[in-house]
């Protein structure tokens, strides 16, 4: 009991008149174990309407594991801000209130006080997930019982399918006042193997390499999968990252997270394969923004750790590597039963969306275990009929639904669709929502 109570109890400090910009917004820790601080970042709605609380409340993840949804999600996605600290016009606060995660603890401005208590599974970022949103209605209790959705992109859309299983579970026993109606993968990690096993054909179709290219890619994608069904998931992970490699080098350096773009020529040439791919998950960008990383670290650790007050111990991003690394044997695993478990047993809205130019998490390699899912709208999902995505006279991708199942396929973007395409991210916003 005791325990519990410390687990809810929130550290606030004097955030009234602290801020960063001019947007309204709200943030804080919540001690969600012991020594485990995880930080959020809320932005409320800029539409006009009489109560913040009319409109949903939209939770957004970044990838990694050990990405931050306050640095990367905010300033270089869709927060009110860019980079460059201009206003976005396409920032999502002008339809939704949105809260930023730095999740997994150890990500971002969330720290914990000793390696010991970082995540080594999916289902135990989902429980700390939990006890954060616990906090956070705590101290914004007006909050309670609007519309939440969880958008997870790259290795948060992994993560959020499990969240979606702990929030359901703490709603059903009243141990939340949430009010979760969706969650939403956004070119997710949810299959690491299909995903792997794809980029292979994709680039060969593509022409960014010949035959003998994609039979090297494909020998070395193949033996991740051997090493994943007979257990061994720390290696499978190791191979993954090798397979990585082997892609860089046969494409003169195609870019994971945008096939059209280049890759800068720089990259550091005494890290290894793990290192360099593990790097890319968390930065969870093309890496021809790599200069804006150093500009975002910077501007994480001055100007905005001063605004928000943040503890001077805490370094934005500078427990991540550790994040990854206790998560790397769970890297590798599918989250593809969770998924049906949602679908068959709740009333959750699953929305998949995918930019159709990236190769870390391709369009291919989801639709595979897209197709093996079994849930009862399996069938339907196969028999519905695949439309266009029109907006503004533009043709912007593709969707399939049925049931609580949808796919969106978006074009001319790459693994970040809400920056690549804010016109196709409003067809999935607006389906999900009604907003957008
Ligand atoms: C946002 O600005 C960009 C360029 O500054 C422009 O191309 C785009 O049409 C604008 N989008 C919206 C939704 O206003
Ligand atoms: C897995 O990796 C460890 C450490 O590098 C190595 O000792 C072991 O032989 C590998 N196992 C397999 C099955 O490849
Ligand atoms: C790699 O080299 C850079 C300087 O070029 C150095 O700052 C960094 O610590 C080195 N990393 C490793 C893992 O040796
Ligand atoms: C979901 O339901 C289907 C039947 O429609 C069943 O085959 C599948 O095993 C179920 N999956 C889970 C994880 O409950």
């Amino acid at each position: 009991m005791l325990f519990y109570t410390l687990s809810i109890t929130i550290l606030l400090w004097a955030c009234a008149n602290a801020q960063f910009g001019d947007f309204k917004q709200n943030f804080g820790y919540v001690n969600v174990r012991e020594g485990a601080h995880m930080f959020y970042w809320l932005f409320y709605t800029t539409a006009s309407v009489t109560e913040y609380t009319e409109r949903p409340l939209i939770v957004w993840l970044q990838g990694g594991p050990g990405g931050s949804s306050t640095g990367v999600g905010n300033f270089e996605i869709l927060g009110p801000l860019d980079l460059s600290l201009q206003e976005r016009n396409y920032t999502w606060i002008k339809n939704f209130n949105v809260l930023f995660v730095d999740n997994p603890v150890g990500t971002g401005f969330s720290y914990v006080e000793d390696n010991k208590y970082l995540t080594k599974s999916n289902d135990e970022i989902a429980l700390d997930f939990v006890e954060l949103m616990k906090g956070f209605y705590e101290s914004n209790p007006e909050f309670e019982g609007v519309e939440l959705y969880i958008y997870g992109q790259s290795y948060g859309g992994k993560m959020a399918v499990d969240m979606g299983i702990r929030m359901r579970e703490a709603e059903d026993t009243g141990s939340i006042k949430s009010n979760l109606r969706g969650i939403a993968m956004g070119n997710s990690w949810i299959h690491p193997v299909d995903a792997t096993l794809t980029w292979g054909p994709l680039l060969l179709a593509a022409g960014l390499v010949d035959q003998e290219g994609y039979e090297d890619i494909q020998a070395s994608a193949r033996e991740a999968e051997r090493l994943f069904n007979e257990g061994f998931f720390w290696n499978s992970t190791m191979q993954w990252a090798a397979t990585q490699q082997v892609v860089l080098r046969r494409t003169t350096r195609v870019d994971f997270y945008n096939i059209l773009t280049k890759m800068e020529v720089n990259l550091p040439d005494n890290l290894s394969a793990y290192e360099i791919a593990r790097d890319s998950m968390i930065r969870d960008m093309p890496y021809t923004s790599r200069r804006q990383a150093l500009n975002l670290n910077t501007l994480m650790n001055t100007r905005v750790k001063q605004a928000l007050r943040i503890p001077e111990r805490v370094i934005w991003g500078s427990q991540s590597n550790q994040v990854f690394d206790t998560l790397r044997t769970d890297f590798m695993k599918p989250v593809t039963e969770s998924i049906e478990k949602l679908l068959n047993e709740t009333d959750i809205i699953l929305t998949k969306y995918n930019g159709n130019l990236d190769l870390i998490c391709d369009t291919p390699g989801q639709i595979l275990w897209v197709d093996r899912l079994k849930w009862p709208g399996a069938e339907g999902y196969r028999n519905a009929p695949r439309r266009p995505i029109w907006e503004n006279d533009q043709l912007e991708g593709y969707y399939k639904s049925f049931g609580n199942f949808r796919f969106f396929w978006i074009n001319v973007a790459g693994h970040s669709v809400p920056r690549d395409n804010p016109a196709g991210t409003n067809a999935f916003l607006r389906d999900m929502t009604s907003f957008g």
